[in-house]
């Protein structure tokens, strides 16, 4: 299986990322860290480690990170998430405790600690991941790869134009973005598409196993709050998907730069999509840009079933 490292901010589509993990046959988690952002940092252990259990994986290491962005203010997404980050389903606390080491501290360890090279998926907020890289640079051999949810070529969520991860914490994402480890950006253009249909909520909700009907009651709390969250979406779990079946996504490798500028398009992830150079370029114009493989389409179908096959298959492999 391949070795794999989610961290999030939990969430109700990190929480349908979580069961995924837990349970495709492909993939080993070997940790869970936890970052501000959908709400607070303290409730995201609560939800992380109460989703663990409810799949069944409740030896899975869980470290509480960041509780704020590098420069920003936190900026959460209750709205979308309920008050409890979870769609206050009334979900029962967590009986364990999140381990005594902090977020940074566990990446470094299970990295380092993994006889393959790690696949790091970030479904939040990148203040961890920015401050890995910057705390232990030495971790980057050790890493096959991060797979982000983040960032857009053509749309907005937190703002018209940027993405909440991303501008929750632009400086992070920039940092990761500029790390030098191949990078896939799963970002809204494909995030969106990803919908289970409405029999399948329900089928999922009615289960008597606890990770697919919470996976059931989850989903059906992802209805349309706006255009950009539509019903039954599996949001950050799809990047998950796409560790363990790249084949169902098109990327194209294209440089990737994230706008830190203050105003309106701040933490926009700006994608050059041109064929060739502009004026910008020909008149010597630096850029921060770096090669990311961004998604750009999605066999949303195959990623769909490919979801259920795992959380409905039964208990943890
Ligand atoms: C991202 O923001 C959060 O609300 C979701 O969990 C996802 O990671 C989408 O912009
Ligand atoms: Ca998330």
């Amino acid at each position: 299986p391949i070795p794999v490292i989610i961290d999030c901010d939990t969430g109700v589509d990190d929480a349908l990322a979580l069961l995924f993990a837990v349970r495709h046959p492909g993939i080993r988690l070997r940790a869970v860290t936890c970052v501000a952002g959908n709400t607070d940092v303290d409730q995201v252990v609560r939800n992380t480690l109460t989703v663990l259990e409810h799949a069944g994986a409740g030896d899975v290491p869980v470290a509480r990170g960041a509780e704020r962005p590098l420069l920003e203010p936190v900026r959460t997404a209750r709205h979308v998430h309920g008050r409890d980050g979870m769609g206050d389903l009334g979900l029962p606390a967590p009986a364990r405790r999140p381990a005594d080491t902090d977020a940074v501290s566990l990446l470094r360890r299970e990295i380092l600690a993994s006889d393959r090279p790690v696949t790091l998926v970030p479904t939040a907020p990148l203040t961890n991941i920015a401050l890995l890289l910057r705390t232990h640079p030495e971790v980057t051999a050790h890493i096959e790869r991060i797979v982000f949810m983040g960032g857009a070529v053509a749309t907005g969520n937190a703002t018209p134009v940027a993405e909440f991860n991303v501008w929750h914490d632009p400086e992070a994402a920039a940092v990761l973005l500029t790390a030098g480890v191949p990078i896939t950006m799963y970002g809204l253009d494909v995030f969106e598409r990803v919908i289970v249909p409405a029999a399948d909520v329900r089928r999922l909700g009615a289960s008597a196993e606890p990770g697919a009907r919470l996976a059931g009651r989850l989903l059906a709390h992802r209805r349309p709050a706006t255009a950009h969250d539509p019903a039954g979406g599996l949001g950050d779990a799809g990047a998950v998907c796409a560790v363990a079946d790249p084949e169902g996504l098109t990327t194209h490798r294209l440089p990737v730069e994230v706008n830190l500028a203050p105003g309106p398009a701040r933490g926009q992830t700006v994608v050059d999509r041109r064929p060739r150079p502009g004026e910008a370029e020909l008149h010597g114009e630096a850029r921060e840009q770096r090669l990311v493989d961004v998604a750009l389409d999605i066999d949303a179908a195959r990623y769909v079933a490919l979801w259920l096959a795992a959380v409905e298959g039964g208990g943890r492999r």
